[in-house]
């Protein structure tokens, strides 16, 4: 039962006019869930709009070509965008390590040998995801390169997930594994036995860390002062969403905001909290958690991309220079610095009422 001043509190919020956010998304992180659950946009004025981006080669048309606003994907594609396809975008910073990131396979596959001969769906074989099954793969003696195994291109989590749990494509054709994101890890281990993929190998055990999931735009935004300004405030709320979720006093809350924006059931989003606050593997940009990028992480990810052949640059080309932060570069933190500059002048409080 609503009382009448709620609703009137929520006719005046309402009336407010919010500034749009389009922003663009591979799957709906925890950090994302909570901001948006439990009002950190509106309270700062913004209504976020929620794009679900099919694959990475149309998210990154999306950034550059004004459609998004703003976008987390894995750093990787902002490394081969940048690097070898001389396209300006920018990294604002880390949202995670590389979010339950494992090598899942259907039921009757029981060991990564068994992947031999076999299709290995991917967004993208020249995506950092690809790379780093290769790299796990390879601990096991099976090579692209000597065709022990092919990468079949499929697209986002959301589709390979149902073709794994439907072991076929719509058209079709087996499907035998691939690799699995937050929250589809934890969903896939809650289905009936028969039916629940089977984890392969966890990422983090092969590489670690890895940044992952990164805040990315097109550089040319930040020559428009409106545009840096409301990327600003979506910082800032996704900073202060980040803050609660990682805060243990809120872990009701924010199961609460799981059990809503993913439709599971209480018990399912109590694991996919756990695995959202998993200091390895989770929405963390350690030690400060204030989405900074992780020198070692994002390191990993440029020597696995390397390893397999995946850089164009010259030899000489010095990454270490490359990824040093600042304006022009292609990690630039002047917008997180406001955001959390702003943050600490007028702290967002989210809506969650439940009890701690
Ligand atoms: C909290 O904010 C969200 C987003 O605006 C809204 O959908 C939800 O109803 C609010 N909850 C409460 C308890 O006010
Ligand atoms: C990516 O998605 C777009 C839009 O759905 C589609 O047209 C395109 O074929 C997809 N590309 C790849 C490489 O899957
Ligand atoms: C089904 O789709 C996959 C991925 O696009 C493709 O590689 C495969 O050749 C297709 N199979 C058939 C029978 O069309
Ligand atoms: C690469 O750049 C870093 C940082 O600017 C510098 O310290 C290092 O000496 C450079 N390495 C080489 C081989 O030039």
């Amino acid at each position: 039962m609503q009382s009448r001043s709620l609703v009137l509190a929520g006719l005046v919020a309402c009336a407010q006019a919010l500034d749009t956010v389009q922003y663009g998304a591979f799957l709906a992180t925890a950090t994302y869930s909570v901001a948006n659950q439990l009002g950190f946009f509106p309270e700062n004025g913004l209504n976020v709009v929620y794009n679900q981006v099919p694959n990475s080669t149309a998210a990154f048309a999306s950034v550059l070509s004004g459609e998004y606003d703003i976008l987390t994907a894995t750093v990787d594609n902002a490394l081969n965008y940048r690097f070898n396809q001389n396209q300006e975008v920018t990294v604002l910073g880390q949202l995670d390590q590389g979010p339950d990131l494992v090598l899942a396979s259907i039921p009757s596959i029981t060991s990564i040998d068994q992947l031999r001969g076999k299709p290995i769906i991917v967004d993208s074989p020249l995506s950092g995801y690809a790379y780093l099954l290769q790299e796990v793969l390879a601990t096991h003696g099976l090579t692209l390169a000597n065709n022990d195994y092919y990468f079949m291109t499929v697209g986002g989590t959301p589709s390979r997930f149902s073709a794994l749990v439907n072991e076929a494509l719509p058209n079709g054709t087996a499907v035998y594994a691939t690799i699995l994101t937050y929250p589809f890890t934890v969903e896939g281990q809650n289905l009936p036995s028969g039916q629940a993929p089977n984890i392969l190998a966890r990422i983090s055990d092969v590489v670690y860390p890895i940044t992952s999931s990164a805040f990315t735009i097109r550089e040319s935004s930040l020559a428009s002062k409106t545009e840096t300004a409301l990327l600003t405030r979506f910082m800032t709320s996704m900073y202060a969403a980040n803050k609660f979720l990682l805060n243990p006093r809120n872990k009701r809350c924010s199961i609460q905001a799981l059990v809503k924006q993913l439709g599971v059931s209480q018990n399912v989003a109590a694991q996919e909290y756990a695995s959202a606050v998993n200091w390895l593997s989770g929405e963390v940009s350690p030690p400060r958690n204030d989405f900074s990028v992780s020198q070692t992480g994002i390191m990993n990810d440029v020597q696995v991309r390397l390893q397999f052949g995946g850089f164009s640059t010259p030899a000489d080309f010095n990454f270490t220079a490359a990824l040093v932060p600042g304006k022009g570069n292609l990690i630039d933190y002047s917008v997180r610095n406001v955001a959390i500059a702003q943050y600490l002048k007028h702290p967002l409080k989210g809506n969650c009422t439940l009890p701690h």
